[in-house]
């Protein structure tokens, strides 16, 4: 008897894996690059301890400083990304990793300007805004720009992402980030009160998923509706508490979730 695969079998013409491999390769920007070595002028992620991550711009001559050591940027220059690197004080004892930057990391690294989003909740709200290749997505606010990393790398470079902050530094702080990290083409950042002033005339219609991180997100529903492509809004409000409010034509469906600390005890209760 012949067993048949329980999958169907798919047929793929040569051209399909052009396809394929074309996507993938235009979401690269120049932060999370695929190259090999270290070169001044980047932005690598060192990893000092399983606590302690920091970005860092790799400049010839400075010196990076850490209680286990010194550790001259000039060592780092044509390193491969990953890798060990002893102190040169300290008879070489402390050691940190050179680590590429990713999404994952810059959110672990990142200096904070607010409360931030992190890992479990950036993939929840990806997968359920299904915010994937190509999309056009708005972000209010920006904060420190951990989601906006996330959802530039989900949507590559035929996706956009428009964010919003209205706290001036912060949005000029974030748009510099995004420029050094080559995200300029995919992230637009303006510097604009959302709940007052709505998205901007020149996106109407045009978007496939609204997120929010305010702390009044429901000032903001009335111009998200205007934005979306479809009447469909999502929201999302985190601090301790995520809601989730969701949906197309029918009434919107509230989904909320609480974190609550989990203790475990040796009695197994
Ligand atoms: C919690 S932070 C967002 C953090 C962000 N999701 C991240 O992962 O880094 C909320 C941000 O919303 C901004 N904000 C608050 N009200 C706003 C409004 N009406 N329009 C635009 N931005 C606003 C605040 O300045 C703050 O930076």
């Amino acid at each position: 008897m012949r067993l048949r695969a329980p999958w169907p079998r798919q047929k793929h013409r040569a051209g399909d894996w052009k396809i394929l491999f074309r996507t993938s390769t235009t979401l690269n920007p120049k932060m999370w690059s695929t190259k090999r070595t270290i070169a001044a002028g980047d932005t690598v992620i060192v990893w000092m301890t399983r606590d302690s991550l920091e970005p860092l711009v790799v400049t010839p001559d400075a010196v990076l400083h850490n209680k286990y050591g010194s550790y001259p940027h000039n060592n780092f220059i044509g390193l491969p990304y990953g890798a060990k690197v002893q102190s040169s004080s300290r008879d070489g004892k402390g050691f940190v990793y050179l680590l590429r930057p990713t999404p994952e990391l810059w959110t672990l690294a990142l200096p904070h300007r607010t409360q931030i989003l992190y890992l479990a909740d950036i993939s929840f709200v990806i997968n359920w805004l299904n915010i994937g290749t190509g999309k056009r997505v708005v972000e209010a606010g920006t904060g420190s720009g951990s989601f906006s990393h996330s959802v530039a790398r989900a949507i590559g470079s035929s996706g956009k992402l428009f964010t919003f902050e209205f706290h001036e530094q912060r949005a000029m702080k974030a748009k510099e980030e995004f420029a050094k990290h080559g995200l300029d083409g995919i992230v637009r950042l303006e510097h604009r009160n959302v709940c007052r002033d709505g998205f901007g005339e020149d996106i109407l219609d045009s978007i496939d998923a609204v997120f929010l991180d305010l702390p009044v997100p429901w000032d903001a529903i009335p111009h998200a509706k205007r934005v979306l492509r479809v009447r469909c809004c999502s929201l999302v409000r985190f601090y301790r508490l995520t809601m989730l409010l969701e949906r197309c034509s029918s009434p919107d469906m509230l989904l909320q979730s609480l974190y609550r600390a989990s203790d475990a005890h040796s009695d197994g209760s």
